[in-house]
């Protein structure tokens, strides 16, 4: 069995059940010059034709990417519920969208100009072995452009709601905590850089970049909510924590009724040395 194997169940499962919940929690969020994290990565493979989406789920950026005339697009994901999202958009009917591993890529060698990942690396375990695929994928001096979640920015709703988190999985019981996900190594440059070198990639380009999701706050409350920790929570725990949640941040609450809420993204640039 593989190693990945109790990770990659939960993750199918969870996005069985949320098959778009990524892009309905950030596709609004907003980076300081308006674009999403979604527009912030298509900006970053601009001159790429041939591009493959890692992790695409319900396939809100290659629609994006789909927008330039003449790509050729292909998405791979591990849930075949997000992939049916995806092939049901008009704009990626020519997209080669396909349900596998990221760690075994069903693409021939040398078949992409540009990789991008939006929020999936980091859940990827047996890292080497994306990183390797990746490279065998890419042509030569192919681009991999990638945005990792970076955290709280602090101050903000999203920091409280991670402490109320925090106590909520502390008292919750071990069947309902969620199994570690990723390779810790891809959430700092360095790490990343460790990952991706052996594979022959550059140095990575790395951009901490803040992205509001400020809003009234039950919008808010259903951005922050999307977390995979919350999957295996029972309904009563989540009302408890919506509860929490509501109260917390009611004192930060505008007079106009918006809760001030941001996380930070990192973006990951490099290209096959
Ligand atoms: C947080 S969601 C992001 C989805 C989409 N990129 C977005 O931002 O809207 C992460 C996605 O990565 C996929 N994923 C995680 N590990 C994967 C793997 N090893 N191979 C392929 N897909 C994977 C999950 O199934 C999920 O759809």
């Amino acid at each position: 069995m593989k190693t990945t194997a109790p990770q990659e169940a939960f993750l199918q499962a969870f996005h069985a059940e949320h098959p778009a919940v990524t892009a309905e929690a950030f596709a609004g969020g907003r980076a300081p010059d308006g674009r999403s994290s979604y527009e912030i990565l298509c900006d970053q493979v601009s001159g790429s034709t041939r591009v493959l989406d890692l992790g695409c789920g319900d396939g809100l950026l290659l629609e994006l990417l789909a927008r330039t005339p003449g790509r050729q697009l292909a998405g791979l994901d591990l849930s075949s519920h997000s992939l049916a999202l995806a092939r049901s958009r008009p704009a990626l009917s020519e997209a080669r969208l396909e349900a596998g591993r990221a760690q075994e890529l069903p693409f021939p060698d040398n078949g992409f100009d540009a990789c991008v990942s939006h929020m999936a690396l980091m859940l990827m375990g047996e890292i080497e072995h994306v990183a390797a695929e990746v490279a065998r994928v890419l042509a030569p001096g192919g681009v991999l452009a990638c945005v990792l979640g970076g955290g709280a920015v602090g101050g903000e709703a999203y920091e409280r709601f991670l402490t109320l988190l925090r106590h909520t999985m502390e008292a919750a019981p071990a069947a309902q905590r969620i199994p570690a996900l990723g390779d810790r190594r891809t959430r700092s440059r360095e790490g990343l850089d460790e990952v991706l070198g052996p594979a022959g990639f550059a140095a990575v380009d790395w951009e901490t970049v803040p992205i509001d999701l400020s809003g009234p706050v039950e919008q808010v409350w259903a951005a922050v909510s999307g977390l995979y920790d919350l999957g295996p929570l029972d309904r009563t725990t989540v009302e408890g924590l919506r509860k929490a949640f509501f109260a917390e941040v009611r004192d930060m609450t505008t007079s106009d009724g918006r809760v001030p809420c941001a996380f930070r993204i990192r973006v990951a640039t490099t290209r096959l040395a």
